[in-house]
């Protein structure tokens, strides 16, 4: 949710902002801007994606070793030009990127308006800024000292970076809430969102901590906390390649990661499960194994696809691990005083591990004694930072907006997790533990024969892509899968589509169906197939298209379906993890045959660091 890139060094800043800004567009699209000191402060901003920006500075002196650039996903005020970051203050002299929110901005902003301040946009980010300069020009101290004093009045989440035309050769940064990573170089330093801006320069990187200010000069950076003591840097070494966040020769990020699911559900298995010995090693969640097996509950808090991915596993414990689990909204959880006993063990998902609602939600449970896993697929990052153990999905970078191969890492990870504390609880025998060690592992290998099968979806795409609403069904297992399928398509496409599980179905959303509407059923071999096939021939019944993902040799599927997809057999624990690579398939071409821009859907944003 807002991407911000600053640079100070020998370089030229503006293209190593712009690049950086490119990287971080899956944050927010609704504008980009910059803002670069030489013998002046000069701001550039635009609405729209960074490369209208880019078109918009072509001609303009841009030249300047120091800058700060913003890509932007709007909270306060519409979408356009004015409301674009960077924003200078009224002296003129500073400028300032921010990422988050700030709760009593419209206090301070009246405070700021009896004084004489203006305003040019609607923004919460330009009352910060003027608030900062006033203490600066009242008390006649130094920025950095302006910015730690403001802070302390503020409520709500940021990242801030700052430039000052009166001290042309130090960024102040400062984070609560919001990312920051900064990169460290030989006499230059890089300050993005994550790291993806920064990989190429350098893989030395600081995770700036929340309530800490960085005084950043080119061969110098300076941490202090918000009573001015200074903080030791700690560097930590990325693990990650450039080729990781870049396209690879597919047309979009989206179908990228797709493909790449073989792969990252291979990695992340690799060096954790031994089906042959029928081991898992798994050394965060290890620590905490016996609280977790003798837990009487488990709360998975999560937003979005990652929230499916905890209604599949709710249903994956629940069966292998026979402990109770409750799967929350972390917006829901967060504010609604929710019962904590010591020793409930809260499970956060996040693939970015940013979501403002879920990292709130587990530092509240773990203020109340809970213990927090966390399920996480940015290394470093803040949710896994709160976790007091957990394991990482291992799926690289997630550039597509729409989550993918995430949904998949993730649900191998709770499988594995699922797994061990079954086994060494003793609810789960030990043919089954082996029979579904082995299973996974075959995973990976199935969704390379089930990727073949994209022309397939791709002719369906056209074949159904004007269709006003689309209905997901599913049970069981896959009940959450036929959720994931219609989050999908609304994201991709923009055709409302509505998951439900298929008994429920008779419960209203029957009404809709006529023979305009496409039902996809979720119908692989599993405890609830003839249950599936019952609720199928409802729809039929009343004139529905039927598109069904179905095993192999399922005859009953085939003479109702109108169209059907197949995917290869497996345990029906593990069914979701391939049941739902098609239902990416099928959004993702229906996005692109509508010229959508599939990596970047209107109004989202992949890391929503705003509750
Ligand atoms: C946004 C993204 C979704 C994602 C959700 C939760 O809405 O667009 O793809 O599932 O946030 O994000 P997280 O990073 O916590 O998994």
């Amino acid at each position: 949710m807002c991407g911000i890139v600053a640079y100070i060094g020998p370089r030229e800043a503006y293209p190593v902002i712009l690049k950086g800004l490119k990287r971080l567009e899956y944050r927010g699209y609704d504008s980009a801007g910059v803002a670069l000191l030489n013998s002046g402060l000069k701001v550039f901003k635009k609405k729209g994606k960074v490369a209208e920006l880019e078109e918009n500075t072509i001609g303009k002196d841009l030249h300047a070793h120091i800058g700060i650039g913003h890509t932007r996903w709007a909270t306060h005020g519409e979408p356009n030009d004015r409301n674009a970051h960077p924003h200078s203050s009224n002296s003129g002299k500073l400028a300032m990127i921010h990422n988050g929110i700030i709760e009593n901005y419209a206090q301070l902003k009246q405070e700021l308006v009896r004084k004489g301040y203006h305003f040019k946009s609607d923004t919460d980010t330009e009352v910060l800024l003027n608030f900062i300069e006033d203490i600066k020009i009242n008390n006649k101290c130094p920025l950095e000292e302006a910015v730690r004093i403001a802070l302390k009045r503020i409520v709500g989440a940021y990242v801030i970076v700052l430039i000052d035309q009166d001290n042309p050769d130090t960024l102040i940064a400062a984070r609560k809430g919001s990312p920051l990573v900064i990169g460290i170089g030989k006499n230059e330093h890089f300050l993005a969102s994550d790291a993806s801006p920064i990989i190429e320069y350098t893989k030395e990187v600081v995770y700036v901590n929340d309530y800490e200010i960085a005084i950043i000069k080119a061969d110098e950076l300076i941490l202090k906390n918000l009573g001015n003591e200074r903080q030791t840097p700690f560097i930590t070494k990325l693990d990650m390649e450039l080729a990781a966040i870049e396209k690879g020769g597919y047309d979009h990020f989206m179908l990228k990661e797709i493909f790449e699911q073989p792969t990252t559900i291979y990695d992340c298995l690799r060096g954790r499960l031994d089906a042959e010995n029928g081991t898992i090693t798994m050394s965060g969640i290890q620590k905490y194994a016996d609280q977790i097996v003798n837990a009487h509950r488990i709360v998975m808090v999560a937003c979005g696809t990652s929230w499916h991915a905890g209604l599949v596993a709710e249903y994956i414990f629940e069966e292998l691990c026979r402990i109770n689990v409750e799967v929350e909204y972390a917006s829901e959880f967060r504010y609604r005083n929710p019962v904590i006993n010591k020793g409930d063990v809260i499970i956060a998902i996040s693939q970015s591990g940013e979501t403002a609602d879920t990292l709130v939600a587990i530092e509240n449970a773990k203020s109340k004694g809970a213990i927090i896993l966390g399920v996480v697929n940015v290394v470093g990052s803040s949710i896994a930072r709160v976790s007091n153990a957990g394991a990482y999905t291992h799926a690289g970078p997630e550039i597509g907006v729409a989550s993918t191969k995430a949904f998949t890492a993730q649900l191998a990870v709770l499988t594995m997790i699922a797994l061990k504390i079954g086994y060494e609880k003793g609810t789960l025998p030990h043919d089954r533990y082996m029979q579904l060690a082995r299973e996974l592992e075959a995973i990976p290998e199935k969704v390379t024969a089930l990727l073949q099968q994209h022309e397939h979806i791709k002719q369906l795409a056209e074949k159904y892509r004007d269709a006003r609403d689309f209905l997901y069904l599913g049970r069981g297992y896959n009940f959450p899968v036929a959720l994931e399928g219609a989050l999908k398509l609304k994201e991709i496409s923009y055709i409302h589509a509505e998951g439900y599980p298929a008994a429920e179905m008779k419960h209203g959303p029957i009404a809709l169906v006529d023979e305009t509407l496409p039902v996809v059923f979720i119908a692989t071999k599993d405890s609830y197939h003839e249950k599936v096939i019952s609720n199928m021939q409802e729809i039929k019944a009343r004139k529905g298209k039927v598109i069904a993902v179905i095993n192999e040799g399922d005859e009953q599927s085939i003479k109702l379906a109108d169209d059907v997809i197949i995917v290869p057999e497996a345990d029906e624990i593990l069914l979701p993890m391939l049941s739902v690579i098609p239902l990416q398939l099928l959004a993702y071409y229906i996005g692109v045959s509508k010229e959508l821009d599939v990596d970047k859907p209107r109004n989202l944003a992949k890391s929503v660091t705003v509750e």
